[in-house]
This record gives C-alpha cells, sequence and structure tokens, in this order.
C-alpha cells in the first residue's frame, strides 16, 4: 500500500488498521493500533478506497455486516470497497495433511461469507488474481513454524513440528505455486 501510495502520488497518507501492532510498517501509511469495526463506526473521514484484504474471515456474519456498513458509510460517492480473500476453488497453497484438511474446513466457511457478500444490495463486481510464488522451502518452513496463515493458529507444536517434516519431505528446495485469490468490489453509488 505505502508503495501504491507513492506511485500514484497520493494526496492522503492511507490509513492502515490492525488491532495487533506492527512495529515493520510501511512509513508511507499511517498506521493505527485498533479494531476496524471500531475505527470505521467513528470514523468522520471520507475514504476513496477501502481495502479489506485476507481479512474478512476472521470476522463473524454479524461483524462483516457491521464492517460493511460502516466502510460503506466512510466512502465518498464513486468510492469502492475491495475485499480480497484466498480462492477456495483450487487452491495450491503448499500444506500438510492436517493443515489442508483445516484448511478445507475453513473453506467451507469462507464460502457461505462469499455467497453472502455476492447477496448484497450493493453494486458489485468480481475479480480473481493468480500470483505465481516461487519460495525457497527453508524460508516457507519458517512461515509455518511462526503459524503465518491463521489456519496453523490453533495447531500445537508437535502438530507443527510433524506438519514441517512432512512438508520437507513432500517438496523440493523451491516451492512453486499460485497464490490464488478472489476480490469483491462494492461501488458506492
Ligand atoms: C491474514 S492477516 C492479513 C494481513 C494483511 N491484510 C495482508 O493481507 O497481508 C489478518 C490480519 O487481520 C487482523 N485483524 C483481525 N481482526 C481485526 C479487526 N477486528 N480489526 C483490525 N484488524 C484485524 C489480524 O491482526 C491480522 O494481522
Amino acid at each position: 500500500m505505502g508503495s501504491l501510495s507513492s506511485k500514484l502520488k497520493l494526496i492522503n497518507k492511507p490509513v492502515g488498521l490492525d488491532i495487533e501492532n506492527h512495529k515493520d510498517f510501511d512509513k508511507r501509511i499511517s498506521f493505527k493500533k485498533i479494531n476496524a469495526i471500531q475505527y470505521l463506526g467513528n470514523n468522520k473521514k471520507k475514504f476513496d478506497l477501502i481495502l479489506i484484504k485476507q481479512t474478512i474471515h476472521l470476522f463473524n456474519l454479524k461483524d462483516i455486516k457491521k464492517i460493511l456498513t460502516y466502510a460503506y458509510s466512510s466512502l465518498e460517492v464513486g468510492g469502492i470497497i475491495l475485499i480480497l480473500t484466498l480462492d477456495t476453488k483450487d487452491n495450491e497453497i503448499p500444506t500438510f495433511s492436517l493443515m489442508k484438511q483445516k484448511l478445507n474446513q475453513s473453506f467451507k466457511r469462507d464460502s457461505l461469507i462469499w455467497k453472502k457478500l455476492l447477496k448484497l444490495n450493493i453494486k458489485k463486481s468480481t475479480a480473481s488474481f493468480n500470483f505465481k510464488v516461487n519460495i525457497k522451502k527453508n524460508v516457507y518452513l519458517k512461515m509455518i513454524k511462526q503459524r503465518y496463515i491463521s489456519t496453523l493458529l490453533n495447531f500445537n507444536s508437535l502438530q507443527i513440528s510433524n506438519g514441517i517434516n512432512e512438508i520437507n519431505l513432500n517438496y523440493k528446495k523451491n516451492i512453486l505455486f499460485n497464490d490464488k485469490l478472489k476480490c469483491i468490489i462494492f461501488t458506492k453509488l
């Protein structure tokens, strides 16, 4: 977002929200450690773009309604809400067996959320993105150890270390895959 802000020579600094503190945030972003619902619920500013990337699945349906209502009110006319989330179809994320099982379970919930979003009575369009990833296996294993994806957050140390062994056996030194995201764009009329 920081580099995009420079590239587009944005007049106002983009605001970035997260409930967790991020020490390594880009200085071109005005970072706030706050719950997005709380921030948008009290917000008086108007935005051209509100980007919710790989986060919508962490909210329950009631909170999704809330965040979208507040986000919509925080948009300029013609402004957009862009929601990016993992594509649940033919997902290529490198996994070990337990991780794949849990990921597929969470995809069922994600699909339900997606269907609800598509039914909303707001002007919308959809898009898909494919990012070609080439990552060294040892780097990916570190990410697994750090539980880089929410699916891994509830795994205990033994499950993580078994998973690391499994990935070590089943993948080559360089892991190549397509990181597939789908996107829904809501426009304020
Ligand atoms: C999977 S990460 C995605 C981070 C980033 N958007 C990206 O795409 O790289 C999900 C992030 O959402 C944050 N998060 C979860 N609930 C939130 C909330 N209610 N308000 C703001 N951030 C939240 C988490 O702390 C986490 O950093």
